[in-house]
């Protein structure tokens, strides 16, 4: 006989793990992420940040927001800044329940990859590993991103190698520590004279561990009453045909003209790119000085702020009002995209055809990465010379003081189209968030 004494623990476990919801994991096999029961999943996301810092830490605040998530139809949300210390259980929890999952950038104001001297090394991989660490255990991690638009100019480029060594070594880490497979992928900034050689660059190796599992893309490219050719979307999804891993929209969402229609989403869950594209991700949740919120917390406030949650005027906290008619505009547009896809079982028997794109080639004055040279190794530099010398001088331990010149000459801010000659709210985001945090440490270098 059971006594209850026995009983007791045995229940207790059993509620917990059922707390502990179990929604089906993400893959990527090929060029689409599938759920594991082997339906293809499509990413209807909506960038969530609402400040500078971790947005996963308040359970309340979580599910108020995700009350609304679900109302407009999301299935995923994407997270800029987390802090790996912090507890993400309830939070992510209860976007599991809500059938939510979660792509998280590595990377934060102090560890990303820089385009001026770029450089990867053991304090960066330090960080990004302790992130992946704490998200691999929730079966709601879709993905994570080893970079948001670290390329931004067409000079760029030789940054390219640093990002794929960044995929590469977390790779592995993910590998050795027996997590599962969580795809590993790279948010690239819309920049003409880069595209396709970008996206194809990071594609490109024969071998899976030296190449990304995932690249999207920011693209602010549909603008109101547009179409997929006025918008360059056809183009887009020329030079993705044939990919060989799954590619999407990583922020999308035009807010000029307003209201914001969001017709794009039609196209890329529609016949002509369904195939090829994975879905998108609608920059962003919060109403703030960019003017791209889908929702608000509050009348825009005057003055300084009164107290923590209030930054730049805008409320950051509280219970969501969708900024209408945007809002609901997406709520329709996706309610009417319901792409099937293809069953994984069918999708694999393809697979073995799929080839990686071509790398591309080094021009000059144009893309500037010699396909055939190395990778670059922990705590390599580049040396400011070409990419095929970097890769093969190896001078290592030269990174370090390199960073604290980051790119500020870049922050022309003032909320309009940037140095990208798109808008480019992320970017804003990461450098005005980078400019408070520089005059944090200067004034603790000051008090020092
Ligand atoms: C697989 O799981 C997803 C997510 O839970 C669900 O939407 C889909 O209907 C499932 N497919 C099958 C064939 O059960
Ligand atoms: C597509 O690729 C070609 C080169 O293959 C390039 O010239 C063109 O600019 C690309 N278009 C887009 C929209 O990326
Ligand atoms: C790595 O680079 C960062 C800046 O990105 C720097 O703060 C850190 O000291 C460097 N670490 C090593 C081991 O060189």
């Amino acid at each position: 006989m059971f006594s209850s004494a026995v009983l007791a623990p045995l229940l207790l476990a059993g509620l917990q793990a059922a707390a502990v919801s179990a929604v089906p994991h993400i893959e990527a096999v090929g060029s689409k992420f599938f759920f594991e029961n082997g339906t293809q999943y499509y990413i209807k996301g909506i960038a969530y940040q609402l400040t500078p810092d971790d947005p996963l830490i308040d359970e309340a605040q979580c599910k108020r927001d995700i009350v609304r998530m679900s109302e407009l139809g999301a299935n995923a949300i994407r997270v800029y800044h987390v802090d790996p210390t912090a507890n993400h259980k309830a939070c992510m929890s209860a976007f599991a329940d809500a059938g939510i999952y979660l792509f998280v950038d590595l990377d934060t104001f102090t560890t990303q990859i820089e385009q001026t001297n770029p450089h990867w090394n053991q304090t960066q991989f330090d960080r990004f590993k302790e992130v992946l660490d704490e998200f691999q255990q929730f079966d709601n991690t879709a993905g994570v991103f080893v970079g948001n638009e670290v390329l931004t100019t067409a000079e760029g480029s030789h940054a390219a190698p640093f990002v794929l060594a960044a995929a590469r070594d977390i790779k592995a880490y993910r590998d050795q520590k027996g997590y599962r497979e969580i795809p590993v992928g790279y948010s690239a900034a819309d920049i003409p004279a880069l595209r396709p050689m970008l996206q194809n660059y990071l594609a490109c190796s024969d071998k899976a561990a030296d190449r990304l599992d995932f690249y999207s893309l920011n693209a602010y490219e549909w603008c109101g009453d547009s179409s997929y050719t006025t918008s360059g979307y056809d183009q887009l999804q020329k030079n993705a045909t044939g990919y060989n891993i799954p590619i999407f929209f990583s922020e999308t969402g035009c807010n000029q003209p307003t209201p914001r229609s969001f017709d794009d989403q039609a196209a890329i869950f529609g016949t002509e790119m369904e195939d090829t594209w994975s879905g998108s991700i609608i920059y962003e949740w919060i109403e703030e000085t960019n003017d791209y919120g889908l929702i608000s917390y509050g009348p825009s406030v005057a003055g300084p702020a009164t107290n923590t949650i209030v930054e730049e005027g805008y409320t950051r906290q509280g219970t969501p009002s969708p900024v209408q008619p945007d809002f609901n505009n997406l709520k329709s547009q996706w309610a009417k995209a319901s792409p099937t896809g293809i069953a994984l079982s069918e999708y694999r028997k393809s697979t073995a055809s799929i080839k990686a794109v071509e790398c591309p080639a080094s021009t000059s004055g144009g893309w500037a990465v010699d396909p055939k040279a190395p990778l670059p190794t922990i705590g390599e530099a580049y040396n400011g010379q070409t990419a095929t010398e970097t890769g093969s001088s190896g001078s290592s331990g030269s990174s370090g003081s390199q960073t604290a010149t980051r790119s500020s000459a870049t922050t022309t801010e003032n909320g309009a189209s940037p140095m990208i000659g798109v808008t480019n709210p992320a970017t804003e985001r990461l450098l005005a968030a980078s400019l408070a945090l520089s005059s944090i440490f200067g004034v603790i270098a000051l008090w020092l």
